[in-house]
């Protein structure tokens, strides 16, 4: 056939289609474990980051080798008890609390947040030392911000109410503005606060300007008020009546541990 034939052109076009086609998906579906274990050690080291456990630039054998230290439980969140025939391994709570059959509505009333649905569980991971006693409580809270819902880990100290470390692992809020939330200055502020007063309430928030300088609040997000008025807000609803109050005064009283 001649070179100049059409049907030749488009012969050799689509077995050339056809041909690459066949190697991207052959290297897709290669690479699909492996990016499974990437996902998997990179949540891993959010959580370890957000209790202050690892350094930013800790390699893949010491994240395992924190998280092995770590027991993940699986909570139910009305009564803060644990809940033996949930898959620790395979539970996404955020996937829970959109899917009807695993997530609960949030009352109008409660809904500070503005997520409309829960996941009925929590995944709850435990940190203990090298004696086994309890060392850091690692709870994930999601909010609205601006742009985008931000999802982040709260690690507290063993009385599951002083903050011992605060990280978004993902949002889409703006660099230089809601974007903040990721200044390493600004998530050590929260080091040290804590969510309850002494009433049981949850006082924490993101002060509009600067913080009063007590237990209860951090400086506001510069020309980014709504930012941070949705971290308050998730941080309120998730450590409310209707989000981790039951498992952390659980935690409290010696339970899950
Ligand atoms: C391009 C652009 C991006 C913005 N990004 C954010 C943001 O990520 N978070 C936020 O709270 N406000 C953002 N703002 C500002 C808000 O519109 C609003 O003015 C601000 O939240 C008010 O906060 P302030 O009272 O501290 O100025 C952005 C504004 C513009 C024009």
């Amino acid at each position: 056939m001649s070179n100049e034939s059409t049907t030749k052109t488009i012969t050799v076009a689509g077995l050339l289609c056809f041909v690459c086609s066949i190697f991207v998906s052959i290297v897709v579906v290669n690479l699909r474990p492996q990016q499974e274990t990437n996902a998997e050690l990179d949540m891993k080291k959010n959580i370890l980051a957000s209790a202050g456990v690892i350094e930013a630039g800790a390699g893949a054998e010491k994240i395992n080798e924190e998280f092995d230290k770590i027991d993940t439980v699986i909570v139910d969140i009305e009564t803060g008890e644990k809940v033996e025939e949930i898959d620790v391994e395979a539970y996404d709570q955020v996937v829970a609390s959109k899917t009807p059959q695993s997530a609960v509505v949030i009352p109008a009333n409660l809904d500070v947040g503005g997520l409309s649905t829960r996941s009925k569980y929590a995944k709850v991971y435990l940190q203990k030392d090298d004696a086994g006693e309890l060392n850091t409580v690692i709870l994930k809270h999601w909010g609205k911000g601006l742009w985008s819902t931000m999802y982040g880990f709260i690690a507290l100290e063993p009385d599951a109410n002083t903050i011992k470390g605060f990280a978004y692992y993902s949002h889409g809020e703006t660099p230089g503005l809601g974007g903040e939330v990721d200044n390493p200055g600004w998530k050590n502020q929260w080091i040290g606060k804590k969510i309850y007063d002494d009433e049981g309430n949850v006082d924490l928030k993101v002060a509009k300007g600067s913080a009063d300088g007590s237990d209860y609040q951090v400086d506001g997000l510069s020309g980014a008020t709504i930012t941070a008025n949705g971290v308050t807000s998730s941080v309120k609803y998730w450590f409310g009546e209707h989000g981790y109050a039951k498992i952390l005064e659980n935690i409290r009283n010696g339970g899950l541990q």
